[in-house]
């Protein structure tokens, strides 16, 4: 087996990579939509936030067998590496994926990083592979789909007017993106509320958010020509900004919608500023993206809260995603 690393400029490999994902998708998650060549380039150009993941081929005479990916981070997480690994379903049960493995592995310890997670869509295989290889079992992250044309409208806003009372300390900003710099440092300093979002049993610390974080993730969305849409919550007494929920449409498919981040900072909870976002964001997407029909969305499934209120806004279950870590 040949495992070759590429890069965003090698257009014959991005190709590949994108068929190689499809068929993977077509066994194990059809659900997902069809990965686009746009959307593999942004990934190892940009990544999330700046920090673009590095893609490998692995060939067996010349054609593609599988792929795998490390992505790790410096803005934290310096002892961590992910690996995202995949074996092409006419390829599979030859120990091709355990090659790939080994050798991600080892450009992993030759970084110096010391943790290595890797996940993928509930299944025997990606179970058994993970416990083959001494993985153990991290956590675990639901994705639902939100089809827009089953919301109940007008029990929302029945929710959003009961809510409203215990909100009154707070107004609702509509911001599109990009943010302007003067604001990058108070939203870097709300996005720092994702942490508490649960863990579960992953060896990982605290994201760091800055300024320069927030401009390189809402770069890679332009890059991957998002419309991006965030509302926070401002706390009028202080002015401080308490919560957002951020969706981005994908230009490529404008039926399309991605739920990012969706905080409230802990001393602003138990004000129902999360159905109040999300409701207000809905709205905001009624009348600037008439044509969205669907939103995804991923979250801890031990995060009851969020999911509780994602269940009131009418997403369906769509599939389970796994992870997995163990130590070099
Ligand atoms: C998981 C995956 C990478 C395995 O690739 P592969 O090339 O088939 O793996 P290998 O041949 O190296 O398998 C190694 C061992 O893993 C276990 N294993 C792999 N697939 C299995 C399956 N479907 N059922 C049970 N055990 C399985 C077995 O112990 C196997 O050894 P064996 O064949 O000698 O019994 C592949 O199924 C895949 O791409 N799945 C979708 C993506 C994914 O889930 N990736 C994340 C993995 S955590």
């Amino acid at each position: 087996m040949q495992i070759t690393r590429f890069g965003p400029d090698d257009a014959a490999e991005l190709k590949e990579w994108v068929a190689l994902e499809d068929a993977v998708r077509l066994a194990d998650s059809p659900w997902e939509h069809e990965p686009t060549l746009l959307r593999a380039e942004a990934r190892f150009r940009h990544g999330w936030d700046g920090e673009p993941a590095v893609p490998y081929l692995a060939r067996v005479d010349d054609e593609v067998v599988g792929g795998g990916t490390i992505a790790v981070s410096e803005y934290d997480n310096l002892h961590l590496a992910w690996l995202g690994l995949q074996v092409h379903p006419d390829h599979r049960r030859r120990g091709h994926g355990s090659a790939i493995l080994a050798h991600l592995e080892g450009e992993v310890a030759a970084m110096g990083r010391t943790t290595v997670g890797m996940g993928g869509w509930e299944s025997e295989a990606c179970v058994a592979f993970a416990a083959r290889h001494g993985y153990a079992r991290a956590h675990q992250a639901i994705n639902r789909r939100q089809h827009l044309a089953d919301v109940d409208r007008a029990e929302l806003d029945r929710r959003y007017d009961e809510a409203l009372p215990r909100a009154a300390d707070y107004a609702l900003e509509r911001w599109s993106l990009p943010t302007p710099d003067d604001r990058l440092d108070d939203l870097a300093e709300m996005a720092s509320a994702i942490n508490d979002a649960p863990t579960d049993d992953l060896d990982i610390e605290d994201e760091v958010f800055s300024a320069e974080r927030m401009r390189s993730y809402e770069a890679a969305c332009a890059f991957r020509r998002e419309r991006g849409y965030r509302v926070v919550a401002r706390h009028l007494p202080t002015g401080q900004l308490a919560g957002q929920t951020v969706v981005v449409v994908q230009s490529e498919h404008p039926t399309r919608g991605d739920q990012h981040d969706t905080s409230v900072v802990r001393a602003h909870r138990g004000h129902r500023l999360g159905l109040l976002l999300k409701v207000e964001l809905l709205r905001w997407l009624a009348e600037a993206e008439p044509q969205l029909e669907e939103i995804d969305t991923f979250n801890a499934e031990s995060n009851d809260h969020m999911i509780g209120v994602n269940e009131l806004l009418g997403y369906r279950v769509m599939g389970r995603e796994l992870a997995f870590q163990r130590t070099l």
